[in-house]
């Protein structure tokens, strides 16, 4: 069986943890593919909120098996505190959940390097998470990071503080104003790392291969969002690994011709956390509303989101890149109540119309161009089918649908699992 791919087609936090819970009934694996504790993906079902950083998706199912694949980044101490929150729920993980091997680990000094680099840029910073994702993937592309696998060896701990020392001068180099108390850091990172031990540590590709051979459906979670890819992104405001389609070839050990569907994800508009280019950005009431109902607080670091309107030609761009087979489009009910609903189909790029989306879209070199639409009253977070929504939205949603040349297949109305339409 081919493996489907589900991806966040915008900044992150598209809705992506909601749609794999609602999916994994038709999966029997679950297989995050690259990102690490950066992400933060939220489930909302029986009453309850659930956030995940590391741990896939489809957890909550008792059928799946959830495998974190060898592209993902992880660090013990947020794992284990993911899994003590499984535990306090009752579910049963220890029958479901496998690591890669091949997964690099995140030290408590990746951590540090962190904050110490974006210190040092001042104004220019990223907006990192300061988990460690950067500093983590800088050591597996520079040859010199400790796998998972590593951990079952006798002189991981020697390769540890080696690591770990170079590390430190690392820090000094930045010459910046960071506290911190390692042996602390270490003492939890240690003793976190015996619980992560606790779970099998598999060969996942060949894993990945037997399911597939098998006639396994597989779903790959993507983390963070195609905009924020190493190489298609808004470049350096990126997170550090290919969030789009091809990262989950490289990050799962699958070929290129064994991908599925591409499910691509979206909000009806866009946010952001975190620095960089956002064309759309709004700095009015209407941004103001979209992030009061849309409760827009980044799900790992509590900051606010950046509201705006909906960009198609990023979208178009994200689409291709991804090769997106069907399209789920989220939080359409935050747009609920607006008279006029704006969407940018292409840039003034320097004085030139473009609908593509170029190198460098910082604000000075691009202002978005709108088509208005009209907008709905309605409250949708009660419905339950397509033929309900009401007729300005079933608009917007064709515009969309023409304009990408994809279908839209869900349209959800709502955090929770069951707010969710399909078409
Ligand atoms: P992810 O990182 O892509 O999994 O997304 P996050 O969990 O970071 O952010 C999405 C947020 O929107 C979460 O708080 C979800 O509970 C919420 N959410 C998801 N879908 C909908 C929707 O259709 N409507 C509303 N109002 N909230 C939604
Ligand atoms: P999910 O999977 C939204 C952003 C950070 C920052 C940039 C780099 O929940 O959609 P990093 O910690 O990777 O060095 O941060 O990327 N970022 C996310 N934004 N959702 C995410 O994940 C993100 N993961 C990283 O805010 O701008
Ligand atoms: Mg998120």
């Amino acid at each position: 069986m081919a493996v489907d791919l589900l991806l966040g087609l915008q900044w992150g936090d598209e809705g992506k943890g909601k749609i794999v819970d609602v999916l994994t009934s038709k999966y029997n694996i679950i297989a995050r593919f690259q990102g690490g504790p950066n992400a933060g993906h939220t489930l909302v079902f029986n009453g309850k909120k659930h956030v995940l950083h590391t741990i896939p998706s489809g957890i909550f199912h008792d059928n799946a098996t959830n495998l974190v694949g060898n592209g993902v980044v992880i660090d013990p101490v947020i794992f284990k505190g993911e899994l003590d929150k499984l535990e306090e729920q009752h579910i049963d993980y220890r029958k479901s959940l496998l690591i890669s091997r091949k997964a690099h680990i995140i030290l408590p000094t990746h951590r540090l390097l962190d904050a110490a680099s974006e210190a040092s840029k001042g104004k220019a910073k990223i907006g990192s998470t300061l988990k460690g994702i950067g500093p983590t993937y800088m050591d597996k592309t520079g040859r010199n990071g400790i796998r998972v696998g590593d951990l079952e060896l006798r002189d991981w701990k020697e390769r540890y503080r080696a690591l770990a020392d170079k590390h430190e001068s690392m820090i000094a180099y930045y010459n910046v104003d960071i506290e911190y108390n390692l042996p602390e850091l270490e003492a939890e990172f240690f003793k976190a790392v015996e619980v992560l031990k606790s779970i099998p540590f598999i060969d996942s590709e060949e894993y990945i291969y037997q399911a597939q051979k098998s006639g396994k459906t597989i779903l790959a979670e993507g983390a963070q969002g195609s905009l924020l890819d190493i190489d298609f992104g808004t470049y350096p405001y990126v997170t550090s690994s290919n969030t789009t389609a091809a990262g989950a070839c490289t990050g799962l050990g699958v070929s290129p011709n064994n991908i599925g569907d591409v499910f691509g994800i979206f909000k009806a508009y866009t946010t952001r956390v975190g620095s960089g280019p956002f064309p759309t950005e709004l700095f009015d009431e209407n941004g103001a509303t979209m992030s009061r109902v849309g409760h827009e607080f980044g799900a790992t670091t509590g900051r606010p989101r950046r509201c705006g309107w909906l960009d198609l030609v990023a979208l178009k761009y994200a689409c291709q890149v991804n090769g997106v087979t069907q399209l789920m489009m989220m939080k359409g009910d935050v747009l609920s109540g607006f008279k006029t609903l704006k969407v940018c189909t292409a840039y003034n790029y320097k004085g030139d119309i473009i609908e593509h989306l170029p190198y460098n879209i910082e604000p000075e070199n691009v202002q978005p161009i709108y088509t208005e639409f009209k907008g709905w009253n309605e409250d949708l977070t009660a419905m339950t089918e397509a033929s309900e929504l009401p007729k300005p939205l079933n608009d917007y949603i064709d515009f969309l649908e023409k304009e990408l040349e994809i279908p839209i297949t869900i349209v959800s109305v709502g955090p929770d699992r069951k707010q969710t339409i399909f078409r």
